[in-house]
């Protein structure tokens, strides 16, 4: 139906189409609780106030970015979009500086407050992957600096500080009870953890069951890792069954703090997510898969379902990714775990309410909208090319 489009303003037309269509037809209810995370490393992504558009369209009120890149922030001013912003691993050094902490902040947070809000700075990433012993020692040093660079500023109540673990900080995740952090990171996450206890910061971890159904298919229940019913597993010290491998590791976490002295700290997931495509050797990289994890994922987000061990708490989660990021190095999982493609279109559907619907663009295979409606949106595409096609067009 666009056939007379060019290439450049047909992904356009998707765009808008797409936003049309979810503002037309797509009634979120409520807020969905889920938080996103928006990386950037590529070439080919949309513009930042279309992001902020499609983001405000489904409904999604919370973005983790991996920098404070002051264009996203701006683009998203007035929403009520709450941002977690990152200090990347490259600035912990200078962050042990307050002076050069409270610089960083003055230039990237406070100009923002009012406008968009920022509720959590994520000082470092995955920190104690690095094997990187000068670097861990600077974390909690760099934590505690833009903290009181907050409190100075008088932020410290409405954006909080943490940092991101990748799971391989434990030593053992399984049965969750029983989860232990690497001894060698002792000396570095006992003071970590109690200062998060003391400025009441949640705990961030990055899981990906992926990469244990991904290291042994044979051995690791696919059902059990896609939240699709089986029978799960029973830890035998507490007696909990788990139905998915994601609150296994949550709870495993939760052990594992509380092996060093605490229970007042809160785990939640800043990363998780399923590629949709991967290399010969990366077992379950599927887009049938990715649909399932990423749609009973939001399913549970949705109950506000707690772990067995902490039922009351309900999963905090920001999903791994909003976009395909072509420029990613690694292994072919790592450029697809978005859920949309760079031109707006939904890289599958999950399925839920609508909340990531189909695009709706091909004639012949549509089997959502009536015919009617089909036609009208085709006008309506054509019509907001015509006019936005200046102003789009970059
Ligand atoms: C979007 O979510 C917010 C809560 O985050 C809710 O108040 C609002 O009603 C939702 N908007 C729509 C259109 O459902
Ligand atoms: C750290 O601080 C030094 C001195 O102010 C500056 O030259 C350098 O660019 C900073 N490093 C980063 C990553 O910002
Ligand atoms: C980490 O560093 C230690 C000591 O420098 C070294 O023995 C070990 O092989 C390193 N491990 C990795 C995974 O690089």
């Amino acid at each position: 139906m666009m056939g007379n489009s060019s290439k450049s303003d047909s992904s356009i037309c998707k765009l808008i189409l797409l936003l049309f269509t979810l503002s037309g037809t797509v009634a979120p209810t409520g807020g969905l609780g889920l938080g996103i995370n928006y990386g950037q490393i590529a070439n080919n992504l949309p513009s930042h106030s279309q992001v902020a558009a499609l983001l405000q369209s489904l409904n999604i009120s919370r973005v983790k970015l991996y920098d404070a890149d002051p264009n996203v922030l701006s683009a998203f001013a007035g929403s009520y979009v709450e941002f977690t912003i990152g200090l990347g691993n490259e600035y912990l050094e200078n962050m042990t500086d307050q002076s050069k902490a409270k610089n960083w902040i003055q230039q990237h947070v406070q100009p923002f407050v009012g406008r968009t809000k920022i509720t959590c700075i994520v000082v470092g990433n995955e920190v104690f992957n690095a094997n990187d012993t000068r670097l861990m020692g600077y974390l909690l040093p760099a934590m505690q600096s833009v903290y009181m660079s907050l409190w100075s500023l008088g932020l410290q109540k409405q954006v909080t500080v943490s940092t991101a673990h990748s799971l391989n900080i434990l030593a053992s995740s399984y049965p969750p009870s029983s989860g232990a952090f690497r001894p060698d990171l002792g000396s570095y996450i006992q003071p970590l953890l109690n200062f998060h206890s003391q400025i009441d910061a949640p705990f961030l971890i990055n899981a990906y069951p992926f990469f244990a159904y991904k290291g042994s298919p044979g051995d690791v229940s696919l059902e059990y890792v896609l939240f699709e019913p089986n029978q799960g597993l029973t830890d035998p010290n507490t007696n909990l069954n788990y139905d998915n491998m994601l609150y296994a590791q949550i709870d495993a976490v939760y052990s594992a703090i509380k092996a060093m002295g605490h229970t007042d700290i809160e785990v939640r997931i800043s990363e998780t997510g399923w590629p949709s495509k991967g290399d010969s050797d990366e077992a379950g990289a599927t887009p049938q898969n990715a649909a399932l994890y990423n749609g009973n994922l939001l399913k549970r987000i949705e109950q506000r379902q707690g772990t067995p061990a902490r039922p009351t708490v309900p999963i905090d989660i920001h999903v791994f990714a909003l976009f395909n990021e072509n420029l990613k190095p690694g292994p072919m999982s790592e450029r697809n775990y978005g859920l949309y493609y760079p031109n707006g279109s939904p890289v599958y559907s999950i399925g839920l309410q609508g909340y990531l619907p189909e695009l709706i663009i091909s004639s012949k295979s549509n089997k959502r909208a009536p015919s009617v409606i089909l036609l009208m949106l085709s006008v309506a595409c054509l019509l907001l090319c015509l006019s936005f096609k200046n102003i789009l067009t970059v």
